[in-house]
């Protein structure tokens, strides 16, 4: 293929291309790229997942029992309605009791290394003594780290909730991440008419991403910034529209002090803290410089049901209060005071981009979609309209969805295909206009070639692989033609916890151990090589569209930059690539990523094995600045200028 690539010339490209999809999912918030060590640390449930010590054990002769609220004993909060109650049991040989406590397994494991870990715990009673906090082995019991916490409680009477805070410091690594964290006190401190404490909302934080407080897990955090995202797009997904028209996430529960924050019931089958929550998410933009791209809730539940019009307009302002808290001016706006307040973060942020709901135009809720464009969209774009003017609005369908966007509002694409079809869609945003713009706010190859189809019974693949991630690169690189017209796009899920997950296809897996946090084969994206504007690419062959698919543009320091993927040949292609005005003897680094002989090979999380070959090389312009090279089947390559 013989490619001549004009200096000028093109459409600009959007400066948010390439960006991160996150919503709690996979466990991949609470165990995931959340630091919270500890599982299940406020005992929240919720109306689908009863409250229940899932991930705690008593330690000694102790009995742990769950603890609802009661008109008896007042709760920590009105959000923490739950707590552990850890009863002393005298031994009945030598009616004896000594150290007892509780202990937390973590999410399937800790990561203990010689770090400050942060921890605290509410607990209520009389006890004379200290509480010792401590990490082990749960393997072999060996003590890594300890330390004496003095309780607040005083003897001899009942006293409220009281926070003890402290810090672990281990002596040395753990072997593995087989460890647990536990609180112990000494029983004969108890007072004898009411021999047990209660505890709640007990945390442990290690060391977090640029040392937030109630912050994000270094490993997961900084792999997810060498991507090189430009937006963040949270809090989901179907995340944020709940399982019903009451279990939504509302950002509201999701601020402030960790125990004002009742938690929510999961759409992917486990409760959330919601610690991950909307403050979090924005600091999380701050700490990698990414656009947040946030979705609102719309009225509209998974089960189908939505809000009629006679209700919409409190939907409505739901959001619109969402946006003053976090845009909103301190000194004059309700919810800016309340950011304030909270946080004392006078200063608003920014946010340039609303998605109205996500995913409204679901096959399956077909009146719930018609409410959606008969009235629901209508009424946020106008309220947002006269509000928030400049905020781009974003329809959670795109017009590929049978809806028609009024611009200046655009569409979320959300396509989960096969390999070929991602592929045969090469084309598909050529055919958009400036006024019709869109996201691709997730986008996936979740089945295999000819096999079974979502509507065949949704088969999805357990792990990326690497047939697949060629075909995304290849449907990016016909998105990236139009990068004035598609805002950017989000691989999604992007992370997976590998003790507990929902959908397989996913960016980066983790486990408690770092050593677990692996690339899958959709990891080698085209991200890191931005281009500001594409320039006209001219075949002199006319060879058409495929086996080799491509993209040409500038990057902001002068570079050309050539993107090509390979699909649908078994024979390498040859390439040869002249940039106008680059001459002979210039030098350009060409980057391929290659894969394994199997189209459906993977990374395989577990023994991380790696099947994606990436090799780097400098070209030499040869006789008219021509760069030649041969591309295997089935790869991504970058081709890229120095910068002048
Ligand atoms: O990415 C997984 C799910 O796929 C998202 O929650 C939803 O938006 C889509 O259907």
């Amino acid at each position: 293929v013989d490619l001549f690539v004009r200096s000028t010339g093109g459409n600009a490209s959007s400066p948010i291309m390439y960006g991160f999809m996150h919503e709690d999912i996979n466990n991949s918030g609470d165990g995931g790229i959340y630091a919270e060590l500890i599982r299940n640390r406020a005992f929240q449930g919720s109306a689908a997942f009863p409250a229940s010590l899932d991930g705690w054990s008593s330690v000694g002769l102790a009995a742990l029992t769950l603890q609802q609220r009661s008109p008896q004993a007042s709760p920590l909060s009105a959000a923490l309605p739950n707590w552990v109650r850890v009863t002393a049991t005298p031994s009945q040989e030598n009616n004896t009791t000594t150290a007892v406590g509780l202990a937390n397994a973590g999410f399937w494991g800790m990561d203990v290394r010689v770090q400050n870990y942060t921890g605290s715990f509410f607990a209520r009673g009389a006890y004379a003594g200290a509480f010792t906090a401590s990490l082990q082995s749960a393997l072999t019991g060996e003590l890594l780290a300890s330390v004496q916490v003095p309780s607040k409680l005083a003897a001899g009477k009942g006293n409220g909730w009281t926070e003890h805070a402290f810090t672990l410091i281990p002596g040395k690594a753990a072997a593995n991440s087989n460890n647990s964290f536990a609180i112990t006190f000494d029983a004969a401190g108890l007072d004898g008419e009411t021999p047990f404490l209660d505890f709640n909302l007990i945390s442990l934080f290690p060391p977090t991403y640029k040392n937030r407080a109630n912050g994000l897990r270094i490993d997961i955090a900084e792999a997810i910034a060498e991507l090189k995202p430009r937006f963040l797009r949270f809090p989901g997904g179907n995340m944020l529209e709940g399982d019903t028209l009451t279990t939504f996430w509302k950002w509201n529960e999701t601020i402030g002090p960790l125990k004002d924050r009742p938690g929510m019931a999961g759409v992917w089958k486990y409760p959330l803290t919601t610690g991950l929550g909307l403050v979090e998410y924005m600091q999380w933009c701050d700490d990698m410089e990414l656009e947040p791209i946030l979705a609102v809730w719309d009225g509209l539940a998974l089960d189908g049901t939505f809000v009629p019009q006679s209700q919409i307009s409190e939907a409505v302002q739901f959001a619109l209060d969402e946006i003053e808290f976090l845009t909103g001016d301190a000194a004059t706006t309700k919810w800016g005071a309340a950011r304030a307040a909270l946080l004392g973060h006078a200063a608003p942020w920014r946010i340039r981009y609303v998605e109205i709901g996500n995913e409204d135009w679901l096959a399956g809720r077909p009146t719930a979609y018609d409410s959606y464009r008969a009235y629901r969209f209508e009424a946020f774009a106008t309220a947002f309209g006269r509000n928030y003017p400049a905020i781009q609005l974003i329809a959670s369908p795109s017009v590929f969805d049978d809806m028609v966007i009024p611009a200046p509002a655009a569409g979320d694409y959300h396509p989960y295909l096969t390999p070929d079809e991602f592929v045969a869609r090469f084309g598909k945003f050529d055919a958009l206009t400036t006024q019709n713009q869109t996201l691709i706010g997730e986008v996936a190859a979740v089945h295999p070639n000819g096999g079974l189809g979502w509507a065949d019974g949704n088969t999805l693949m357990a792990n990326p692989w690497w047939g697949g991630s060629v075909s995304e690169g290849i449907f990016m690189i016909g998105a990236e033609r139009n990068g004035d017209k598609v805002i950017g796009a989000a691989y999604a899920p992007g992370l997976r916890n590998l003790n507990r997950w929902q959908w397989g296809m996913t960016l980066l897996q983790h486990a408690a151990d770092p050593a677990l946090t692996t690339r899958s084969t959709s990891w080698y994206l085209l991200a890191s090589h931005e281009i500001t504007h594409t320039l006209p690419v001219t075949d002199a062959a006319g060879s058409g569209v495929g086996p080799l698919y491509h993209v040409a543009g500038a990057g902001k320091d002068g570079q050309r930059i050539f993107k090509a993927g390979v699909y649908n040949t078994t024979q390498p292609v040859a390439v040869a690539v002249r940039f106008e005005g680059v001459a002979a003897a210039s030098t350009a680094t060409l980057t391929v990523l290659s894969g394994p002989d199997d189209a459906y090979g993977f990374n395989d999380p577990f023994t991380r094995v790696n099947v994606v070959n990436e090799t780097t090389s400098t070209m030499v312009a040869g006789k008219d600045g021509v760069f030649a090279f041969s591309l295997p089947r089935l790869s991504i390559a970058v081709l890229e200028t120095a910068a002048e």
